[in-house]
Order: C-alpha cells, then sequence, then structure tokens
C-alpha cells in the first residue's frame, strides 16, 4: 500500500494517467486532512507550481534507488518550498549579494533558483545523482536565458568537496546522513583555517542541528514548525 505521507517514491514510477491522477488525489486529501485546505493550497503552489510559470519542474520525490545513488546516506529528493526558503533569507540580515552560495545535495536546483533573487555573486550546486546533475543544469539554463549567471554543478559526493574561500552560505535541505553532514562540516572549518570569513548555515528540516550546534555556531534565525510543510524538525540559520 502507497503511504501518502511519508516520502517514498512511487510516483515516478506510476505507469499511465488514471494510476497517477488517483495518487495525486489521495496525496491532496492526506495533505488536508494533515494541513487544513488553505496550508495545502500554499504548499501545492510553492512545491509544485511556483516553478510551472518558467516551464521548470522541479515537483516529485525520488528515492536513492530510483536517482542511481548507491551511498547509503543519501535521503530522498524534494524540492524546497519557496514560501519556505524565502521566509528565510527575508528574515536573516546578511549581504547576500556579496556573498557566494552553495547547496550541499542540489537537486534539480531549486534551492539554486530561489537564490538568484538575492543577488548572489556565485551559486554552486553540489549533488551527487547524476540524474539530478544533468537536470539541474537544464533546469538553471532555461531559467536564466540569455541572462548571464556565475553558477557551477559539480557532480560528487559532498563529503569530498573541498570548499573554496570565498564560500560563505552554505545551504542545506536535509540531504544526508549524519556521517556526510560530519564531514562536510569539517570541510567548512578547514576552509575557514585558510581563510577567516563570517559565514551563514541555512539548514532546512534541521534533523541533527545539534551536528551544527555542536561546533560552536550560533542560532541566527529559526522556525520550530515550518508553518505551511508543517515539517516539525525547524528550520534554523547559524553564523560563527
Ligand atoms: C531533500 S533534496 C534537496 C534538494 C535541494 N537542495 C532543494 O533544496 O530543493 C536532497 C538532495 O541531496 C542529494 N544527496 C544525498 N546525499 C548526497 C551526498 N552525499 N552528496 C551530494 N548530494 C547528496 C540527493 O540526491 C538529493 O537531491
Amino acid at each position: 500500500m502507497t503511504d501518502f505521507g511519508t516520502k517514498k517514491g512511487g510516483y515516478t514510477q506510476m505507469k499511465g494517467f488514471r494510476q497517477k491522477a488517483e495518487y495525486a488525489l489521495n496525496r491532496v486529501r492526506f495533505l488536508t486532512k494533515q494541513r487544513g485546505v488553505i496550508n495545502t493550497c500554499k504548499f501545492i503552489y510553492s512545491r509544485y507550481l511556483y516553478f510551472f510559470k518558467y516551464r521548470i519542474n522541479l515537483a516529485g520525490v525520488m528515492t536513492p534507488q530510483e536517482l542511481n545513488i548507491q551511498n547509503k546516506g543519501a535521503c530522498n529528493y524534494e524540492p524546497i518550498a519557496h514560501y519556505t526558503f524565502n521566509r528565510m533569507l527575508k528574515n536573516i540580515n546578511f549581504c547576500w549579494h556579496e556573498s557566494t552560495f552553495v547547496d550541499f545535495g542540489c537537486g534539480k536546483g531549486a534551492a539554486i533558483l530561489l537564490a538568484t533573487r538575492y543577488n548572489f555573486k556565485r551559486y554552486i550546486g553540489v549533488e551527487l545523482s547524476p540524474l539530478l546533475v544533468d537536470d539541474c543544469r537544464k533546469n538553471i539554463q532555461k531559467f536564466i536565458g540569455n541572462r548571464v549567471l556565475d553558477y557551477k554543478i559539480v557532480h560528487c559526493n559532498a563529503a569530498d568537496y573541498l570548499i573554496e574561500d570565498d564560500v560563505n552560505v552554505f545551504y542545506f535541505f536535509n540531504p544526508f546522513a549524519p556521517s556526510v553532514l560530519k564531514s562536510v562540516l569539517d570541510n567548512i572549518e578547514l576552509s575557514l583555517i585558510k581563510r577567516h570569513r563570517k559565514i551563514i548555515i541555512l539548514y532546512c528540516n534541521g534533523v541533527d542541528l545539534s551536528l551544527i550546534l555542536d561546533r560552536g555556531y550560533k542560532i541566527v534565525y529559526s522556525e520550530d514548525v515550518d508553518p505551511i510543510t508543517r515539517y516539525s524538525c525547524g528550520n534554523y540559520a547559524l553564523g560563527n
């Protein structure tokens, strides 16, 4: 039986309009019961429809198996909701336009596309799934059209990504297991030893927040429950 609440894949494997429509209807019923009608509408718009105006499809939840990822520490792909991302950045006082943004586990690029509204100097996406790397590059190209954007999408394990010393905004949306997060935090610290600077860690659905707090970072923004998605793990921004 399909579980409409948990983030299991499945939709992408479904064949035929009828099966997909039935699944979508049941998912909407589940969400409405869980979050109420208004929040469900906001959630669907923010997660599934927002990018339709750019003809970019970021939707869907995909399991590591569906993504050809053998790495056991990988979480499912799902895009960030634009409300969640914007609420966070709007509420933090930081010079985004003088900063470089990196998304660890960038998926199809939702957060990078949303970050362009804040005019970062440079954007980096790090992604383990070859399928998503490809989608992400195509989505960004489609989104920017003829505009110039300084960005790169790197296909590797986040744990192996060596952090350049201009990167100062680190974004995570529940991408991987604590062991990978620890390695990324180690790499951030190495990069700070090379060149000390002010950084911000944006952590959405922060299930392993304690790992970041243990390193002495201080919370500069938090919401315990996302008011629209109703995820209860919280969204946080931390600074050094
Ligand atoms: C929840 S999605 C977040 C997508 C995107 N950051 C966003 O906000 O829309 C998590 C992503 O992390 C990727 N991922 C999982 N483990 C990874 C790893 N070790 N290195 C790089 N990416 C990884 C997954 O393939 C997935 O695309």
